[in-house]
């Protein structure tokens, strides 16, 4: 009696941007308000839930009631992903930027005046969410992804589907005259093994809380 969908159980969800420095001042991201992200955490909580939440820079406030990691760069992300395992559900809604900067100076780069910019060698990030897919011992039961594309939605969805080993991808459409990017409201599209599922749009809180509740059932199914 009392007990809400997810009592006893760890969600995990990782959220924002990551930053990956260039210089002391300077760093390349990825476009995440973190909305979607901090949105499934409180539902996660809602629904009972033990959440840790990794998240990269962002403008909200830390949750209540939530444990929050606050990361930088992906490869802090996924020391910290790594440390929260294990967990019943993972979620990672976080838009990790896909290189990070070798040529990293320790001082502020300058112009020289040849007019010439300066070279900056990228290599790739370690991919968080394929990793714990592929994880040997501390997979999720129920591992869940995001998909932010402007064409190609559901093959993209399902060929990351493969590929990261998750059990669904939640897709979205990011062009930009869609005001998904920071807005408050998504319209995104579930693709699983099964099938893919068309969601009306709806606040990111109401997405949030419906795929909560989803996971809920898959859990327990
Ligand atoms: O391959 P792509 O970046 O489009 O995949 C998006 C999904 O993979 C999101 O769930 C995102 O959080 C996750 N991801 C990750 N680590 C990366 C890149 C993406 O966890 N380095």
């Amino acid at each position: 009696a009392g007990m809400l969908p997810l009592t006893g159980k760890h969600v995990l969800i990782t959220s924002g941007p990551t930053h990956e420095p260039i210089d002391p001042v300077r760093y390349i991201a990825n476009r995440s308000s973190g909305k979607q992200g901090h949105a499934l955490a409180k539902a996660a909580f809602a629904a009972g839930a033990r959440v840790t939440l990794v998240s990269g820079p962002v403008t909200l406030p830390d949750p209540d009631n939530i444990e929050v990691h606050h990361v930088e760069s992906a490869a802090d992300m996924l020391q910290a992903v790594n440390a929260s395992l294990p967990a019943d559900i993972a979620i990672m809604a976080a838009a990790v930027a896909d290189w990070r900067v070798t040529s990293e100076g320790k001082q502020k780069i300058k112009k020289d005046g040849s007019g010439k910019p300066p070279r900056l060698d990228l290599a790739e990030n370690p991919d968080i969410l394929k990793t714990i897919g592929h994880h040997p011992d501390l997979r999720p039961k129920l591992l869940i992804g995001f998909a932010a594309e402007t064409k190609d939605l559901v093959a993209n969805a399902r060929a990351k589907l493969e590929r990261k080993n998750a059990d669904w991808i939640v897709a979205n459409d990011v062009s930009p005259e869609t005001g998904i990017m920071g807005g408050d409201a998504n319209t995104i599209r579930l693709v699983s093994k099964d099938g893919v599922e068309d969601w009306p749009q709806m606040s990111k809180s109401d997405v949030a809380a419906r795929i909560i509740a989803r996971a809920a059932a898959a859990l327990t199914s």
